[in-house]
């Protein structure tokens, strides 16, 4: 009997949810839940089309499962409290995909396997609790790994008809582009409670292009490849074109009194800036505001 894949999803929540959907089709992968409360299905709704799949998820573990693949599907602030986890999933022949936003993703788990094993992953998948209890899946998931020896590995996990996974060579660059947008839109909306009309006043245009022209210049510095100002010009038309009631992340969760992802955010950007010897006054100041606020959580 061929021996399956053993595949492990740390983090069944709106992402791992969409991954476990799309892996849970290929009979070829055995794969294994792991969540820190029991979740006895995995529900997503995308094509106006619900899917329920009934799971067994492990709320902790006792031993190493031997698990070919760990994908973890976590928020940056979940990294403190699931080390328990990487030490007992993750053995010496598991490779490990890192799926979240923000860059350097494979820093908080170095301390658990050579940096080789690893894989980044940039995901482009809205993906919206409901109230029905099911994820709705806005649409086909797309995600980005850099062009290294685990890359065609990791692509061949996936049915390419579900979901696209790109090999980039330029992958640090398309990561801190994405990062500098969703930062700096992020915390003016998150900030301001609102969502993208507001930047119908000029003034917060040139606040959102003050902003962005910090985090270019943190970015340029760690070694992405980007042109400021044309860079900060394109974003500024983009900006202009979204929808008025168009959010961000970070507006969802503070508006859901869930903690906001500010280590993959502005939080990163500032810390690195002090590594590189750059000020980034709007940036701090962002930081300590959404460290220091608190937007009805508990
Ligand atoms: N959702 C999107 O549309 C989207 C799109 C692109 C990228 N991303 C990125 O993808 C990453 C994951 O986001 P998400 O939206 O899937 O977050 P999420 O819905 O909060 O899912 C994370 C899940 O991990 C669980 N968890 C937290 N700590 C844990 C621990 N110590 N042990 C076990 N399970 C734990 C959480 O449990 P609880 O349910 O108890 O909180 C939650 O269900 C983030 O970096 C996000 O920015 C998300």
């Amino acid at each position: 009997m061929v021996k399956k894949n053993r595949i492990g999803i740390l983090g069944i929540g709106a992402i791992g949810s969409v991954i476990a959907s799309l892996l849970h089709q290929t009979a070829a992968y055995k794969l294994h839940y792991y969540h820190r409360s029991i979740k006895k299905n995995i529900k997503i709704s995308v094509d106006n089309k619900t899917i329920t799949i009934p799971i067994r998820t492990e709320t902790s573990v006792d031993s190493a499962p031997d698990l070919d693949w760990l994908l973890i599907c976590l928020k940056e602030h979940h990294y403190a409290t699931a080390t328990h986890w990487f030490e007992k999933l993750i053995g010496p022949k598991t490779n490990v995909a890192i799926i979240r936003n923000g860059i350097n993703l494979k820093e908080p788990l170095l301390p658990f396997t050579p940096e080789e094993n690893m894989v980044e992953c940039m995901i482009d998948c809205p993906v919206q609790p409901s109230e029905n209890g099911y994820y709705r899946q806005l649409k086909k998931p797309m995600i980005t790994v850099p062009a290294n020896a685990l890359a065609i590995t990791f692509q061949s996990l996936f049915d390419a008809h579900q979901c696209q996974v790109t090999i980039s060579s330029t992958f640090k660059t398309e990561s801190w582009k994405k990062l500098c947008e969703s930062a700096t839109l992020g915390a003016i909306l998150c900030l301001s409670g609102e969502t993208c009309w507001i930047f119908k006043d000029k003034k917060l245009q040139l606040l959102y292009r003050n902003i962005l022209r910090e985090t270019v210049q943190v970015a340029i510095a760690d070694g992405a490849n980007i042109e400021e100002n044309t860079f900060i010009d394109e974003m500024l038309t983009k900006l202009l074109r979204y929808p008025n009631n168009k959010g961000s992340s970070m507006l969802t969760d503070r508006l859901n009194g869930k903690p906001i992802e500010l280590g993959a955010k502005n939080g990163i950007i500032a810390k690195l800036a002090t590594q590189y010897h750059l000020k980034t006054p709007l940036n701090d100041l962002i930081t300590i505001l959404l460290t220091h606020t608190n937007f009805g959580n508990s």
